[in-house]
Order: C-alpha cells, then structure tokens, then sequence
C-alpha cells in the first residue's frame, strides 16, 4: 500500500525534510520541491532554542503540552538522527536562564515564573549574586533571573544538513530552485503538483512552505499564515568569553553555539521583507549590552532575517483535510525547532495510518473554520 503512493512535499526546510525522511524510510516513493536551497529559510534563520518553558505565553496550555511533548523527543531524534548519518547536530542539554534587566522586567519574570511553578515546571528563582555565580559574563546591572533547566538548544542549520542526507540516504528525492505553482486536485482527491509547469503526478501532497505556505494556487483552503520577521546577529566566539546557558531577557536572546553566539531577535509584521536594518541591529544590540554587556567587544560575523510562519493563534497546522492525500505541517511560528521531531513523527505517523500523536489533535487546519 505504502510503496504504491507518491509523496510531493512543498518546502524543504526542518518539517519537509524531516517527513520526507520518515516516510521514504517507510517505503514511500518520495519527491521534495524547495525554491530555493534546502534548510536555508527559517530553519537557517532560527537559533536553535529547544524552549517550551521560556518561550511560552500565559494560558497556551495546548501548545505548551505540544511543546512539552516535543522536547521529550529530542534525545531520541537525536539518536536517530546522527546514527542515521553519522553527523552531529549539537544536541546540549544546559538549560537557560530568563534574566530580568531592570525592576520592572522582574515583576513580569515574576509572574511568568508564579505561572510556570504553578503548572509544574522545574524552574528556580536566583538572586542576582546567584545568576551571576552560574554565568560570570551577566551584568552585574541584572535584578533577578529564572534558571530553566529543560530548555535545550540544538544546532539548526546542522540539523536541517543532517535530515537532508538521511532522506537522501533513504531514497527521497530533493529537488531545489523548484518553485511549486499549484496543487492539482480531481473530485476531493489530491493528483499532483506543478512544479515551474511541469506536472508532477502524486497520490499524497504535504504543504511544508512555512511563511509560504499560503501562496499555492489550488489549495481548497489557506493556511491563514504570515511571516513575522525577525533580524539576528552571529559573533565569533572568544576563549576568553564563554557562557554555558542560553539567555534571555525581555528583548533579546543569546544562543551560544560551538563556533558562534547567535543573538536574536526582532519581530515585525513587514511582509516578506529581507533587509538587515540600522535599528534592527541597533535594537538587538542595545538590549544585549544591558544583560551582557561583552557582547561589544565580539567580532560580528553575521546578519540576517528570517520570517517565522505566524498562524493566527500560534499554534501549528498539522494533518489532513477536507481533500484526500493533501497534509500539512506548517505555522510553527516561533518553535518550529523545538516542535520539528513532535510535528514530523505526528503528520508522518498521519500519513503512513500510523496512531495518532495525541497532543497534535488540537492543531489541524479545520479549527480555523469554526
Ligand atoms: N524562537 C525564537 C524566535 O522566534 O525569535
């Protein structure tokens, strides 16, 4: 059965790479269509923060189970994932701290921190002197800090590389620069995909275009997505400067990686528009200094901007539809690394007939209709 069916996956980014891998591993006939080059769209963009806990809102109780449920996943996605193709994904388990730069940002920390212990989350309070024995490089400026010792951090961009060649080494075929028109659908059944006018033939369409995901002629239904941009920064790491936590403050983040910290981000509504911008940087920048300020006296490596695919209630979209053959996964918004091994395996188990992963039940596209 599975072997008779033909997979055509729009977007080759964490979630298209990692279903593509999944299912050809399942003996689906596998084609992946990216317009670009593979991984280097949001996926490349993101930080790598694996952090359900610190990146939460009040009350998204669904998606914080789903996030929670995610992260529980890691270690074995890991497993599989550089056992499959003996790379590494910088897979680190240290943990972050939420860091209050002022009085004011530690009322809000406060409250978020009530909010966590209040539903069980392993978080401690530190004093200042606390945080600061843990991560020597915050300012001394700082007022209080929540430590989080289950938020993770990946390598993205060695993760996106990494599903790439399992999905290759499983047989799925990835084609890039190949921008998808239209899906073709015949009487509630999904038949194929135009690829720049070509028509390819398939019994299953999975759209995994990220802030994309909207702009593909023949879909019965929009995903109601848009790209919420954000501009980063990458510094060259210095023997002499090291933090072992991810960091956060109220507006900024620090990622440290192997061979660069990664600062991020803004978050603007502005369309798919890619500048790096004086105030952007200007705002990342200002806000990093108050929490570390060492941070001036790295070398910049890197900017960018990426978009983030925003659904109207931050949720993801996950599984079928109203159309036969035609699954989602995509509007993964700010997690989409922390929920890339929850969402792969649930629209993978979805479309293979495998059992439900429960906490995705929430996340289909049909709620949107109601
Ligand atoms: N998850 C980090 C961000 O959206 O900026």
């Amino acid at each position: 059965m599975t072997a008779s069916r033909h997979l055509a996956i729009v977007g080759g980014g964490i979630m298209g790479l990692g279903i593509a891998w999944r299912c050809a591993e399942a003996g689906m006939r596998v084609s992946l269509y990216e317009r670009g080059t593979l991984g280097r769209e949001a996926s490349w963009a993101a930080a790598g923060m694996l952090a359900p806990f610190a990146e939460t809102e009040f009350y998204e109780d669904e998606l914080l189970a789903y996030g929670r449920a995610g992260q529980e996943r890691w270690p074995k996605f890991t497993a599989d994932l550089e056992s499959t193709t003996g790379l590494s994904i910088g897979y680190d388990q240290t943990g972050s701290l939420l860091v209050a730069a002022d009085r004011d940002e530690a009322e809000a920390l406060r409250r978020v921190f009530e909010y966590q212990a209040g539903i069980g989350l392993p978080t401690s309070w530190l004093s200042s002197a606390e945080a600061i024995e843990r991560e020597p490089l915050l300012s001394p400026r700082i007022v209080a800090a929540v430590h989080s010792p289950h938020d993770h951090q990946v390598d993205n961009r060695a993760t996106v590389d990494a599903l790439a060649a399992a999905a290759r080494l499983e047989g799925a075929e990835l084609h890039e620069n190949s921008e998808v028109n239209a899906v073709s659908i015949a009487n509630g059944q999904v038949t194929g995909l135009d690829v720049q006018g070509e028509p390819i033939p398939a019994t299953d369409v999975l759209i995994a275009g990220g802030a994309w995901s909207r702009q593909i002629d023949g879909l019965p239904t929009r995903a109601p997505i848009r790209p919420v941009k954000g501009q980063m920064m990458a510094f060259r790491t210095d023997p002499a400067l090291r933090l072992s936590h991810v960091i956060r403050s109220q507006d900024a983040y620090f990622a440290p990686k192997a061979d660069r910290w990664v600062l991020g981000a803004t978050s603007e509504d502005r369309g798919f528009d890619r500048r790096v911008t004086a105030g952007g940087l200007y705002q990342l920048l200002d806000a990093a200094q108050e929490i570390v300020p060492a941070i001036l006296e790295l070398e910049v490596l890197d900017t960018w901007a990426g978009f983030r695919p925003a659904s109207r209630d931050n949720g993801p979209i996950l599984g079928g539809c109203d159309t036969n053959g035609l699954w989602f996964c995509t509007g993964h918004y700010r997690n989409g690394i922390q929920q890339a091994p929850i969402s792969i395996e649930a629209v993978s188990n979805t479309i293979l007939g495998r059992p439900t992963v429960a906490e995705a039940t929430p996340f289909s596209l049909a709620r949107f209709k109601r």
